[in-house]
């Protein structure tokens, strides 16, 4: 891969917990040799949210801090916030213009998550709504980014992004934006405690700046394989959602825990506490990082200004290219 410009990022919903960590260490691992820019989507949070916006400043800055605490560094890669880089709407407006009501209609997630929020009784069916893969591509595009690291459920955004690529650059014969290509990480996915999927609304999940309490209570609700009651019952680790986590967290000793797990020889307990040992070694640095941070605001402020600021930069510079393609 030579030097690209990647993008990417998350709506600010809350803390950040483990099972959003490997997304956050695959962007810090792109940081060597790319020019960065990591985006918390605080406008994004309003298509579905924009009723519910009690929170919405704290979470910006809780997401600053968990992208840093996962090893973002904010000296390579601009970290910022979408709504204090303006020409993200100016590119979302001019796109506006060229962008095709039915692509934005058929994009999968759209009846999807209207019909979703319908169930819960909400009407998300809003013109923003409606609007937010154009204003993902405005995202996108504004950097001129070569790569973008997502999830599988951001694909079709990605598509989205690309198509609408070809079409501006015909339309006004002109080569300002390539086509952002998605970085697929093989990312395993870690489950929460009780085995579904990790999410704070279950209460499930461990927070990325969980202390040792918080992680022995965690793991000691998570769930075992059902059929083992007494420490010499012979037990089955693949349903064991403890087991899973000593494959991530304790590769060493995996081995060694199914085998003895199987032949009756190792009882849940102590099975737990070496889990919760591994993985309050694995989090303290993470932890502690964002405490530093955490513990001053002033600095967390200088380093948001400062990524708002190179990002703006990089944007600017689009917006003048674009409005001359468009002669507007
Ligand atoms: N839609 C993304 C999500 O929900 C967040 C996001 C907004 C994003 N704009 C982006 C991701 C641009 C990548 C690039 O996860
Ligand atoms: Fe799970 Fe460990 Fe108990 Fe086996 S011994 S069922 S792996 S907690």
């Amino acid at each position: 891969m030579g030097k690209e410009i990647i993008l990417s990022g998350m709506r600010p919903t809350g803390k950040l917990h483990l099972g959003h960590l490997s997304v956050l260490e695959n962007w810090a691992k792109l940081q060597k040799d790319n020019e960065n820019y990591y985006m918390i989507a605080d406008w994004h949070t309003l298509t579905t949210g924009f009723n519910d916006t009690a929170m919405i400043q704290n979470n910006i800055r809780d997401m600053a801090l968990d992208y840093m605490a996962a090893g973002i560094d904010p000296e390579t890669s601009a970290i910022f916030i979408q709504s204090r880089v303006k020409e993200h709407a100016e590119l979302h407006l001019l796109l506006s213009m060229v962008t095709p009501l039915s692509w934005l209609e058929r994009v999968p997630t759209y009846k999807d998550q209207i019909a979703q929020f319908g169930k819960e009784g909400k009407d998300i069916s809003m013109y923003g709504f409606l609007g937010y893969p154009l204003l993902m591509a405005a995202d996108i595009l504004v950097y001129r980014a070569t790569a973008v690291p997502v999830g599988e459920d951001q694909l079709p955004h990605l598509e989205f992004t690309r198509e609408l690529v070809r079409r501006f650059n015909h339309l006004y014969d002109c080569q300002v934006f390539p086509e952002p290509k998605a970085l697929l990480a093989k990312i395993k996915l870690l489950p929460g405690t009780d085995n579904r999927k990790m999410s704070k609304s279950y209460g499930n999940d461990i927070p990325l700046d969980a202390d040792d309490q918080l992680i022995l209570q965690r793991v000691g609700q998570m769930v075992t394989d059902p059929a083992r009651i007494k420490k010499t019952d012979l037990g089955h680790p693949d349903v064991c959602t403890v087991y899973t986590y000593h494959t991530f967290y304790n590769k060493d000793e995996a081995a060694d825990i199914e085998e003895r797990c199987k032949a009756g020889t190792i009882g849940c307990v102590a099975c737990k506490k070496r889990l919760a040992r591994k993985l309050s070694e694995f989090m303290a640095p993470i932890r502690e990082r964002r405490q530093a941070l955490s513990g001053n605001p002033k600095r967390l402020d200088e380093i948001l200004n400062a990524g708002c600021e190179k990002a703006r930069i990089a944007a600017k510079e689009t917006l003048a290219k674009t409005r001359e393609a468009m002669k507007i």
